[in-house]
């Protein structure tokens, strides 16, 4: 496997505990695991999988999400576009509203890939694309983007700008109606499978329902829905559609499985701290691993803190600064021992999107013995 597979001789048999810390490690056979049943239960339903790249940006992860294929991904950033275009992937869909300062950037990948997409949701970004015309009559390939109630990006679905502007694309020379894009990200609202299944009904009902729109006004294309929470327990009518875009699930983290989206012995991102220091006038540990290692996200908020402690149910990481974290008992009197100086904890993040992009390198192990390093792509 790529780069994994040249390091792995020289780190062979090496146990995570030789790593310096705080570090991020990725239990490979949970990745594998965790990719083999969406694209199992997408079979299922018989769906596209369009898996979205942006919680490990590595090459390595990608193949094994599109299962070796190297077709069919989406992306956030035009730096992760690139990366994967770079390395002999296609079919690629850059699915973040156009933004106007890159549509050269989007041009160049239109016109060396055979399926480079992107995504719209404003008239001003149609305009630009009819100022920039492909070479040799390649064509833009254009998704709409619809809002279904996620409150983010995207054209409301019962505006009627929705349905003039698909149609504006379809009446745009050069410019191909690919397809409505819908994220679920509301779905991150939801506790529970019962809850999921609900917010994953209603946006395919109103994307179904839109399409309809579009067909009785002579538009057929592609339709896509998506997130981690909604494809881990899709709802039938989800096979209606054409594509789902999950990306989170590959490694899942403490945040899905508070959502009900997976259980917690499923996420398999970690990061490895150490004891530095012992508090005992504040009841307290102090850990290598602050904000520069693990996000802030969730807000704490969790009964234990901004983390889990992986094995240790009692503690809390109460509060963290740049390059310490604090770590503190549930209740009671910490008992020092237990945690001399140079102790491994193992966190398992509250995010794990936002705390991998933290780490310039990826340490990847099965069962505890490491297998080589992922170099993941960073910017935009
Ligand atoms: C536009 C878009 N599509 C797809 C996804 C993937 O969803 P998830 O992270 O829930 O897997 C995201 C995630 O933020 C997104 O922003």
């Amino acid at each position: 496997m790529l780069t994994s597979s040249l390091l792995a001789a020289s780190m062979k048999e090496k146990p995570l505990s030789s790593l310096c810390t705080p570090a991020l490690v990725v239990d490979v056979d949970k990745v594998k695991r965790n990719a083999l049943r969406m694209i199992e239960r997408c079979q299922k339903l018989g769906v596209q999988l369009r898996p979205h790249m942006k919680t490990h940006k590595t090459l390595e992860c990608a193949d094994i999400m599109t299962g070796g294929s190297r077709r069919c991904i989406v992306v956030s950033t035009l730096a992760e576009a690139c990366f994967y275009a770079d390395h002999g992937f296609d079919d690629i869909l850059y699915a973040y509203s156009l933004p106007l300062d890159k549509v050269e950037r989007c041009a160049d990948l239109s016109e060396r890939l055979d399926l480079f997409q992107i995504l719209l949701d404003h008239p001003h970004a149609l305009d630009e694309l009819k100022k920039r015309p492909l070479r040799d009559g390649r064509l833009w390939h254009v998704w709409l983007k619809l809002d279904c109630g996620n409150g983010r990006a995207g054209v409301l679905h019962s505006q009627p700008e929705a349905i003039s502007l698909a149609q504006a694309i379809v009446g745009t020379k050069g410019v191909e109606l690919t397809g409505v894009y819908v994220h679920c990200g509301n779905s991150y609202n939801c506790r529970g499978v019962e809850q999921i299944q609900a917010v994953a009904q209603e946006t395919t009902d109103l994307t179904l329902q839109f399409m309809e729109k579009l067909k009785a006004s002579g538009i057929t294309c592609k339709s896509s829905i998506g997130s981690t929470p909604s494809c881990s327990h899709p709802v039938k009518d989800m096979g209606k559609l054409s594509e789902v875009h999950p990306g989170n699930y590959g490694f899942y983290d403490v945040q899905q499985s508070v959502i009900g989206s997976c259980t917690l012995e499923e996420v398999a991102v970690k990061v490895l701290t150490r004891v530095i220091g012992h508090c005992p006038h504040r009841n307290q540990l102090l850990i290598d691993c602050g904000w520069c290692g693990l996000s802030q996200d969730g807000a704490g908020k969790l009964p234990t803190g901004y983390a889990v402690i992986e094995g240790h149910p009692d503690l809390k990481l109460l509060s963290m600064t740049q390059e310490h974290g604090r770590v503190e008992p549930i209740s009671g009197p910490l008992d020092y021992s237990k945690f001399p100086l140079g102790f491994l904890l193992t966190l398992i993040p509250y995010h794990s999107c936002a705390t991998a992009v933290m780490h310039p390198v990826y340490h990847v192990h099965s069962e505890g013995r490491l297998l080589g390093k992922w170099i993941p792509t960073r910017g935009w």
